[in-house]
């Protein structure tokens, strides 16, 4: 697609405005709904993928996002993925999570990148020493209370704190068919709540018993974090703590490397055995995002993988599931469709290893969906056609995408 600057312009509008739509404040907070009908509170990677995208246009937008975003952190440093600031609506994620006002899970840990990304375009120290020792609690817990046994790969307990709720790759561990219906899979999630209710959400000693999966793209954002984390403190100054997550970096992509790898490929892990969970997602380009292939490994990746019709190559790419699968489908919920935000991290990480037109073509596919279907929640890869909700808010990350020139 040839994006003319009027184009691109019309693109910036479009994001603008609905970033400011979807803007609500409650007392000193303020924050962006995904969607006013089918997402209308605050949710932790959106805020992320928002407070990236406000960086070029409201920088101060930018940083109250991720301020109220840290406001709900846990005693023992979990930053909630759901935050109700004006309660919970009636009949809309109304789930009862045993606490007040939040969910009691996390979501991928994006926040260090969206923080950093922010510090890069105007150099406030403060923002930085403000939320800096938020996500270093944050940090902490997860390499802790979500890996007990030190093994350097940390474990979701839900599969929506992976941000991809109903994703093939948890099929097993919720004992779920393939082929299932959203209802029966919503209610294995909600199951799973009500157990960890009843374990108090003590992950190393009860919630383990019951879903404990190390997956590809938490731990390879975990592993780009950890590195940020790094960039941080060593701007601040804290140059032990910046050796520390460095470290901790280097030991989270050699534990991807010794357990999840496998025939050239990361596989998520479930269990305690860390039983591999053979399901082609989209997820096997997460490690680009991490920087812990070998060029030759990125190589074959995108030549047997990205390119293979079978499997990514897509009318209008990247699905989410292998279109080989059996649990493909196109229109399905994280089951095949694309959403903006896999794409983001799959472009990030293609231009990280140099692969040019690859970005090129999943930038220009997600801009294409945007003007054929608006702002919808995802898309179906064989048609285009827009599914679920509506001015949605990861469409704008396509204005991230515009801003890598190469
Ligand atoms: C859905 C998505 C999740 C997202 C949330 C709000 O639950 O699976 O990733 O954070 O909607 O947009």
């Amino acid at each position: 697609m040839d994006m003319t600057s009027s184009n691109t312009a019309r693109l910036h509008d479009r994001a603008i405005a609905l970033l400011r739509k979807n803007r609500r404040t409650k007392d000193e907070y303020q924050y962006t709904v995904p969607s006013p009908d089918s997402y209308p509170y605050q949710w932790m990677w959106d805020s992320c993928f928002h407070a990236i995208v406000l960086a070029y246009f409201e920088i101060a937008d930018a940083k109250k996002e991720l301020e109220s975003l840290c406001a709900k952190q846990f005693g023992n440093g979990l930053i909630p993925h759901i935050i109700y600031w004006d309660g919970p609506k009636k009949g809309v994620i109304d789930f009862e999570w045993g606490k007040s006002g939040t969910s009691s899970i996390t979501q991928p840990p994006m926040l260090a990148y969206a923080a950093w990304h922010i510090y890069q375009r105007d150099h406030d120290r403060a923002f930085l020493e403000r939320i800096y020792p938020k996500l270093y609690h944050f940090h902490n817990y997860l390499l802790t209370d979500r890996d007990p046994r030190r093994n350097f790969l940390v474990s979701v307990i839900n599969p929506d704190e992976s941000g991809e709720d109903d994703s093939p790759r948890f099929d097993r561990a919720v004992r779920l068919p393939p082929q299932h219906t959203l209802e029966e899979n919503l209610a294995r999630r909600l199951d799973l709540i009500e157990t960890n209710k009843s374990c108090n959400f003590d992950a190393p000693f009860c919630v383990k018993n019951h879903f404990w999966v190390k997956d590809v793209p938490f731990n390879a954002i975990l592993v780009r974090n950890l590195g940020v984390m790094g960039d941080i403190a060593e701007e601040l100054e804290r140059m032990d703590e910046a050796f520390y997550f460095r470290r901790l970096q280097l030991q989270v992509a050699e534990a991807m490397r010794d357990r999840m790898h496998s025939n050239g490929l990361f596989w998520s892990l479930a269990g305690e055995e860390y039983e591999k969970i053979y399901v082609k997602t989209w997820a096997i380009f997460a490690p680009l995002f991490a920087g812990i292939l070998s060029k030759s490994e990125a190589h074959d990746l995108v030549a047997l993988h990205l390119h293979d019709d079978e499997s990514f190559n897509a009318p209008f790419s990247v699905p989410t599931v292998a279109r080989h699968e059996p649990s493909y489908n196109p229109d399905g919920f994280w089951r095949g469709p694309v959403w903006t935000a896999s794409n983001w991290f799959i472009f990030k990480g293609l231009l990280d290893y140099g692969f040019e037109d690859e970005a090129a073509r999943i930038r220009d596919h997600s801009i294409a969906l945007i003007e054929q279907s608006g702002f919808r929640e995802r898309f179906n890869p064989e048609t285009g056609a827009g599914i679920g909700a509506h001015e949605f808010t990861w469409g704008t990350l396509t204005i991230d995408m515009l801003e890598d020139t190469f």
